[in-house]
């Protein structure tokens, strides 16, 4: 069995572009710069935004953190990711999800220039992506494929199975599993709440990906020897015995899975460093495109 190690692979991918930055730096060119909104003041939420804030400084980025109060209006939100828009010094910028509930999603998710949608949310990108279209493709389905990439998992004519169905992983991760290429060519099943039977279905995939939040989820009886097991989910669990007060946990019963897969990647340690490197990656991507644009005038 083999450790997809997330975050040994999202450093060296953090050092590949460190190393680009420096070549950008080195041309006397403006480095890449990502700004990222968050409202309100959710705990997991700060700490996902605090660790891409931290990331950007890594590789030499610059960054721009912007905290609006949780009783933010739809309408101020709107606003600011106009002026994010519109601002030439930022190439890309995100806005940290999940907004309150006075703050429709799909309006701000409309809003983002698709330019500079560096998460890759807006429907123009997501369209890109099915079309096999150079499109900024979600950070975490990106992180994904590029760990399978990077351990020469083979996925030609497998049957992946994806459990969860969401827009940011689960839907966009079934379709880049069947794009031609690699990684892809893959026969793939769909799966969510409504699935019936569905150890049935899983225990016939030679490549599962989880991301359902639902810790343990995914047991030994419901994997075939030799899969290959990605977990995307990420679940806080009270745990008294840590200093934080809880503990991180994946979809898949990690302990018992392990002993059948042949690929498996951890909680925490796996697909979350990728997302975080995969942002830098697209937002390096964004750069480029905003440069040639300028340089096109
Ligand atoms: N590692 C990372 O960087 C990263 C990034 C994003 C998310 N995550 C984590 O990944 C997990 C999923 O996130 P998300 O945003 O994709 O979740 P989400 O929007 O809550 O979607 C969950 C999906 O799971 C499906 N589901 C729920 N119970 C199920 C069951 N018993 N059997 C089969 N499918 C079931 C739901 O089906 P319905 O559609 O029918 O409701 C839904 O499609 C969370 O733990 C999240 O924290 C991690």
């Amino acid at each position: 069995m083999t450790i997809l190690d997330g975050k040994k692979v999202s450093n060296q991918i953090k050092d590949e572009i460190t190393a680009e930055v420096q070549k950008i730096k080195d041309r006397g060119e403006k480095v890449p710069h990502l700004a990222a909104i968050i409202v309100g003041n959710d705990g997991a939420s700060l700490t996902y935004v605090a660790s891409k804030v931290k990331a950007c400084e890594r590789v030499g980025f610059e960054s721009t953190l912007i905290r609006l109060p949780g009783t933010t209006s739809e309408l101020e939100l709107l606003k600011k990711i106009k002026e994010l828009n519109e601002n030439d010094d930022i190439d890309g910028f995100i806005v940290q999800l999940p907004l309150p509930k006075q703050i429709d999603t799909q309006k701000v998710l409309l809003t983002v220039d698709p330019d500079k949608d560096v998460d890759g949310f807006h429907p123009t990108n997501f369209g890109k992506m099915a079309l096999d279209m150079t499109s900024f493709i979600p950070a975490t389905p990106f992180g994904i494929l590029e760990l399978l990439e990077r351990y020469n998992v083979e996925t030609e004519g497998k049957h992946t199975v994806v459990i969860g169905r969401s827009h940011i992983v689960g839907r966009p991760m079934s379709i880049l599993m069947g794009r031609k290429g690699f990684p892809g060519n893959s026969t793939v099943t769909l799966t969510h709440s409504h699935t019936k039977n569905i150890t049935q279905i899983t225990s016939q995939a030679d490549i599962i990906i989880t991301a359902l939040g639902n810790p343990g989820f995914l047991k030994a009886e419901m994997v075939k020897d030799d899969a290959v097991i990605i977990d995307v989910g990420i679940t806080r669990v009270e745990d008294e015995s840590r200093p934080r007060g809880y503990r991180l946990e994946g979809d898949v019963d990690f302990e018992n899975v392990s002993k059948k897969a042949s690929f498996i990647t951890p909680v925490p340690g796996g697909v979350g460093p990728m997302t975080i490197a995969m942002l830098l990656k697209n937002t390096l991507l964004a750069r480029e495109m905003h440069k040639a644009k300028k340089d096109a005038l």
